[in-house]
């Protein structure tokens, strides 16, 4: 009994030391480090190059038109995709998320970034940019102007598209006549009477935003702003932080 558990003690451990064994001849296998050195290519580098004109996948961009809103040099003045409604309401959820933080969302340029101190930019109505072809409105995004920074890292070329349409769509909204709406729609212009608020577009908009009091614990953090006299001691309940 004790002869046989020796054995098997010994048994074990060759195994253990045979596995380990073959773990170190893997890792000692003959191979390279990245970007090492090697005297096998005329350049020393272990790395090939890619071959020439290799495009990495995903990224042909072919349609010059459709990447960069140019043709040549020339900024285009068609879109380089269908407008569809789907597109129109993926760029109205986008520019309300990524432009109208400044621009506001009837594009008057009233945002409250502006109101907060940002460059104002100039509003989306007036006759220049009316006139600007849908490329300049792309290329905006994509590169920036002036003050305004590039969103190319944050909004993908469809959904710049996408804005760009729904821009169109704000530009063709506040210039737009009772002869313009398609007659089987006119009813619905008496539905959507307006309530009496101040729309963003309206001269008493932004003073009537700035001069509102800031409820909250949170308005101490905000330059300029005053909590209301009026409001309960400590202001509105925070939430707990998450
Ligand atoms: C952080 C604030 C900010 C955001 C967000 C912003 N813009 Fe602007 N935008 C500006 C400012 C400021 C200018 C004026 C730039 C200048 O002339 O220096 C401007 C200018 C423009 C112009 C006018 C270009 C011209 O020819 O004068 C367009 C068009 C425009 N923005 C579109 C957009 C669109 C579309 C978005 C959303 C994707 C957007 N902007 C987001 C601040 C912003």
């Amino acid at each position: 009994m004790r002869v046989e558990r020796k054995a098997a003690a010994v048994g074990l451990l060759l195994c253990a030391a045979a596995a380990a064994a073959c773990r170190q001849e893997m890792y000692n296998q003959p191979r390279y480090k990245p970007l090492g050195r090697s005297d096998f290519f005329a350049d020393n580098r272990q790395a090939r190059p890619p071959v020439e004109g290799t495009v990495a996948r995903g990224m042909l961009r072919a349609d010059s038109r459709l990447y960069t809103g140019k043709e040549g040099n020339a900024l285009v003045s068609v879109f380089p995709l269908p407008v569809t409604r789907a597109l129109l309401d993926r760029g109205r959820q986008r520019y309300n998320i990524y432009c109208a933080p400044c621009h506001d969302r009837t594009g008057a340029g009233n945002g409250m970034v502006v109101q907060r101190g940002y460059r104002q930019p100039p509003s989306l109505h007036i006759d220049r940019l009316r006139e600007q072809p849908v490329g300049h409105f792309f290329d905006v995004i994509t590169n920036g102007l002036g003050a305004m920074p590039d969103y190319a890292a944050q909004i993908p070329v469809e959904d710049r598209w996408a804005i760009v349409a729904y821009v169109r769509a704000l530009q063709l909204s506040q210039g737009a006549r009772v002869g313009d709406v398609p007659p089987e729609s006119r009813g619905e212009l008496d539905r959507a009477k307006p309530t009496g608020e101040p729309s963003p577009a309206s001269p008493e908009y932004p003073t009537l935003y700035k001069s509102a009091p800031i409820r909250g614990s949170g308005a101490g953090s905000v330059p300029g702003a005053q909590l209301d006299p009026g409001a309960p001691a400590g202001g509105v309940k925070a939430k707990p932080p998450k």
